[in-house]
Order: C-alpha cells, then sequence, then structure tokens
C-alpha cells in the first residue's frame, strides 16, 4: 500500500556505496571474502550499481588496500560482470591499477573545498583538476565511464558554509572532461532541504541535465530523507546510499553514515516509487554484515525490521 506525492519520478536509481563508502572507515581489517559477500549479496537484492572499492593509495585508506584482490574474487564469483562494478580512482596510478582489472566504470572524487582538497586528495582544489584530467581522458578512450562526485557540497567542517556557485563551478568543471554523472555529495550530512533544491536548481540553470545529477547523502544530522524528497522535487533521480547506513570520509572531521538503503528503500515503498530493490533482503545483508562488524547496524528501518 503506497500513497505517492504528485510530481514525484515513478521511479530511481539507488547507486549502492556500501562496500566503498560504507567501510573504508572501519578500523578492524575485514577479510576479502566477506567484502566479496557484501558486493554479490547486494546485487542479488536487486541493486543495479554496487559500488565495490577504491584504487586510492593503500597507505590512506588501508582498509581498501585489497582493491585488486577483491576484484579478483568477485570475478570468481561474477565473471565478467565484476567488470561493471564501479570503482573509486583518485589518480593515473589508481587508473592503472583499476584497468588491469579490467574495470569498465571508475569514478574520480573531488572537493567543492580547498581544505578537504588537500586534506583528502593532498592536492589544492586548484590542482584537483590536472589530477583527474588525464584520468578521465585516459578512462574513456579505454571505453570506461566515469563518474565524478563533489563533496563538501553544503558545508565543510573546517571551512563551514560553502558557496553554492563554487560547488557548481566544480561540477561543471569535472562534467567538462567527459564525466557522465556528478554526485553531489554531503560529505558530514548538514545539508537541509532548501539547499537541495538550490543547488540542483543552479546546476540546472548552468546548463546541467537533470539526469547527470546524483544525490550523496550522509545522515549525521539525520536530514538525509528530507534532503531525497527536496532532491525529487527538484527532479533528481538518482541516490547514493549504503546498505545499514555504514559509512563515513576517514578525512572529513565528523562525517557519519551514509543515508541508509534501507531507510529509501522504506521511503520509496511508501510513495510508490520504484526501486526494483527487495527490501527484506537488503536489511538481510545488513543484518549479517553487522555481524562481521560486531556491531548492530545505525539504520532505523533496519531496527525497526530485526525480528
Ligand atoms: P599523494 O601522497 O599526493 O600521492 O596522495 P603521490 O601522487 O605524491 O604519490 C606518492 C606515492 O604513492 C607514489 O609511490 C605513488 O606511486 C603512490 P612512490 O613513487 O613514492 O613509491 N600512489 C599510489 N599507490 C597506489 N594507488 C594509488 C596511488 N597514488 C599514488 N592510487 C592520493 C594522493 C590521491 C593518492 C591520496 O591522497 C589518496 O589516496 N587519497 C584518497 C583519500 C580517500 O580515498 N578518501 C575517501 C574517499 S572520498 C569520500 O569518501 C567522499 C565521497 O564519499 C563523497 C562524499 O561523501 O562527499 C566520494
Ligand atoms: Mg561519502
Amino acid at each position: 500500500m503506497s500513497t505517492p506525492i504528485a510530481g514525484l519520478p515513478e521511479r530511481i536509481t539507488i547507486y549502492e556505496v556500501g562496500p566503498r563508502d560504507g567501510l573504508q572507515n572501519e578500523s578492524a581489517p575485514i577479510p576479502t571474502e566477506v567484502k566479496a559477500g557484501l558486493v554479490t549479496r547486494l546485487l542479488d537484492a536487486g541493486l543495479p550499481v554496487v559500488e565495490a572499492t577504491s584504487f586510492v593509495h593503500p597507505r590512506w585508506v588501508p582498509q581498501l588496500a585489497d582493491a585488486g584482490e577483491l576484484l579478483d574474487a568477485l570475478t570468481a564469483h561474477l565473471g565478467d560482470a565484476a567488470r561493471d562494478l564501479p570503482v573509486l580512482v583518485p589518480n593515473e596510478r589508481g587508473l592503472d591499477r583499476a584497468l588491469e582489472r579490467g574495470c569498465r566504470h571508475v569514478a574520480v572524487f573531488g572537493s567543492a573545498t580547498q581544505t578537504f582538497a588537500q586534506r583528502n586528495l593532498n592536492r589544492s582544489w586548484d590542482s584537483q583538476f590536472a589530477m583527474f584530467a588525464p584520468v578521465v581522458e585516459r578512462a574513456l578512450a579505454a571505453g570506461a565511464d566515469v563518474r565524478a562526485y563533489v563533496s563538501m557540497c553544503f558545508g565543510d567542517p573546517w571551512e563551514g558554509a560553502v558557496d553554492p556557485d563554487r560547488v557548481v563551478e566544480t561540477g561543471q568543471r569535472l562534467l567538462a572532461m567527459g564525466a557522465t554523472q556528478l554526485s553531489l555529495g554531503d560529505t558530514i550530512g548538514v545539508g537541509t532541504a532548501g539547499q537541495v533544491g538550490d543547488l540542483v536548481g543552479r546546476f540546472v540553470a548552468a546548463g546541467t541535465p537533470l539526469e547527470a545529477l546524483a544525490l550523496h547523502f550522509h545522515d549525521t544530522y539525520g536530514q538525509a530523507l528530507a534532503n531525497v524528497l527536496a532532491g525529487l522535487h527538484a527532479g533528481v533521480t538518482t541516490y547514493d546510499a549504503s546498505a545499514g547506513g555504514l559509512g563515513g570520509c576517514p578525512y572529513a572531521r565528523s562525517a557519519t553514515g551514509n543515508l541508509a538503503t534501507e531507510d529509501l528503500l522504506w521511503f520509496c515503498r511508501g510513495l510508490g516509487i520504484e526501486t526494483g530493490v527487495d527490501l527484506d533482503a537488503v536489511v538481510a545483508t545488513s543484518r549479517w554484515v553487522a555481524g562481521h562488524l560486531g556491531r548492530p547496524s545505525p539504520s532505523a528501518v533496519v531496527r525497526a525490521l530485526a525480528d
């Protein structure tokens, strides 16, 4: 039984980031086979896109140091389809590692602010683009497509308020390189609904097609679903989420879990918005992974649906 709101999209795409954004911050080592099990369970639950890992410097994100081994394990489970799982690549070295594994979808990740570019990428705001440009060019030449993230779109823990025009400029530069999708990140979960509608409107006014936009909310202040509703009203149809609400960025002070996939699924079910994803199967997966992490899922829906 659902009660739609007139004017919202009938269907959305959920871009699952749990195995990457969800696990990258975990300090205790997680066996590669558990990570592979998480990815395959999420695919089995009907998630159309599951971001698997990051080819970043292993010293910067030790938890994902097994990215190559994980891709090998996933290839053993999924065959050629493993190549369709997106992976993060910050630079050419990361791209080389991803292409060696045959990856067909890569994502670069930029920052709208100077401080986070420096802390997360060891680059200034301006020089991050010089790092990404050859990555995007070579990825496209190799037949891969490129998603680009923009972090700190709604607030930055060091700089405070973020100028939305700077966010648009950051995103436009990444799209101009050839990225096909732009994911606007509320890295520390401080954004509120009015900001979301305003930012999407600025991108549209700058000529960005709505289909090229995705929204990536962390739920630090409990605003993620309200922000999704604002995004739906603005016409965005791709939302990033993380099974069980795992997540956080190791280089962003006060970044906590992502919007939980289950919370988003419950919300969509109530509104009659199609996702193609089996809520019960995602809940079971989050409970399974919580067992491996040794603590319960922070997702309200996972807790509510627990037997
Ligand atoms: P750097 O130290 O400036 O790297 O780090 P460099 O280019 O100077 O290279 C130094 C050494 O590292 C060289 O080795 C390179 O080969 C090696 P040496 O010659 O000294 O022996 N190296 C690598 N090795 C393996 N893989 C690589 C790689 N790159 C260089 N890819 C760098 C720059 C970008 C690499 C580093 O800052 C980094 O890895 N950062 C990643 C941080 C990260 O992963 N953060 C989390 C993801 S972002 C996020 O979560 C936000 C998001 O969810 C959206 C949102 O919420 O807003 C996406
Ligand atoms: Mg994130």
